[in-house]
């Protein structure tokens, strides 16, 4: 069976609320009630009840940006799978580079938050990429290869299908440096055939592999005609309603 495609909007710490509302409704409007994309939000935590409110009725899901790995009690500022269900939430992103990256976030904490949501019942997307000095000494396979593996190290087959993984290489995020068509599809490419030989084709072949990093309605065509990239984590250009529909007609909605 083919992959569907899927899109998703991380609007990182970005919106008012009055932004966030008017975002969500133009988008819960453009995708309407079905669609053959699959397509999500990631608002911002305090927005996420409310957007929650104006996608109803229509086919996008919501997501949240990150979670917290234990699900209830004394870890100040964090947010638990529990919470992020009763706002809402299908999906939640993990391991996002900026979290990584800026947060210092582990390959070890990005493991526990991914198998905490999915023991909730939650789908996640697990980010993953190299840094441009990682890519410049042709560390980018080991490095992508080492998050994916240390992240769904010990996923079970119920789960498989909760797990949506995105590309991002942190040189195309938020530069407009956006991977071409062809390096995204060798790095995806990659992915599935470590994936396939660490746990057999039939989970390599249904699992999505999203590209993230610049994607725009101008490059989304592109990206997305390549065999291995199912779809989009879109950031900057998930801001603007009419740009992130128009990525995901160019996923063939
Ligand atoms: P960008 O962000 O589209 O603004 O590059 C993508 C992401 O960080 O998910």
């Amino acid at each position: 069976m083919p992959r569907k495609k899927f899109v998703a909007g991380n609007w990182k710490m970005n919106t008012t609320l009055a932004e966030a509302k008017a975002l969500g409704s133009a988008i819960a409007q453009g995708v309407g009630s079905s669609s053959k994309v699959d397509v999500a939000v990631c608002p911002p935590f305090p927005w996420l009840v409310s957007v929650s409110e104006v996608l109803k009725g229509s086919s996008v899901a919501l997501g949240a940006q990150d979670v917290h790995n234990e699900a209830k009690g004394a870890f100040t500022g964090e947010v638990s799978t529990g919470m992020l269900k009763e706002a809402g939430c299908k999906y939640v992103i993990v391991g996002h580079s900026e979290r990584r990256h800026i947060l210092g976030e582990s390959d070890l904490t990005v493991h526990l938050k991914l198998h905490a949501a999915v023991e909730a019942g939650m789908h996640v997307i697990l980010c993953v990429g190299e840094t441009l000095v990682e890519r410049e000494r042709n560390l980018a396979e080991r490095v992508f290869q080492r998050q994916v593996y240390s992240a769904l190290a010990g996923i079970t087959d119920e789960q498989w299908p909760l797990i949506v993984i995105a590309y991002e290489p942190v040189w195309a995020i938020g530069t407009g440096r956006t991977a071409t068509p062809e390096q995204a599809q060798l790095a995806h490419l990659f992915i599935r055939s470590k994936l396939q030989s660490m746990h057999g084709e039939k989970i390599a072949n249904a699992l999505p592999i999203l590209y993230g990093g610049s994607v725009t309605p101008e490059t989304a065509g592109g990206l997305f005609s390549q065999p291995d990239v199912d779809g989009g984590l879109v950031g900057g250009a998930s801001l603007k309603a009419d740009q992130f529909l128009a990525i995901v007609k160019a996923a063939g909605a």
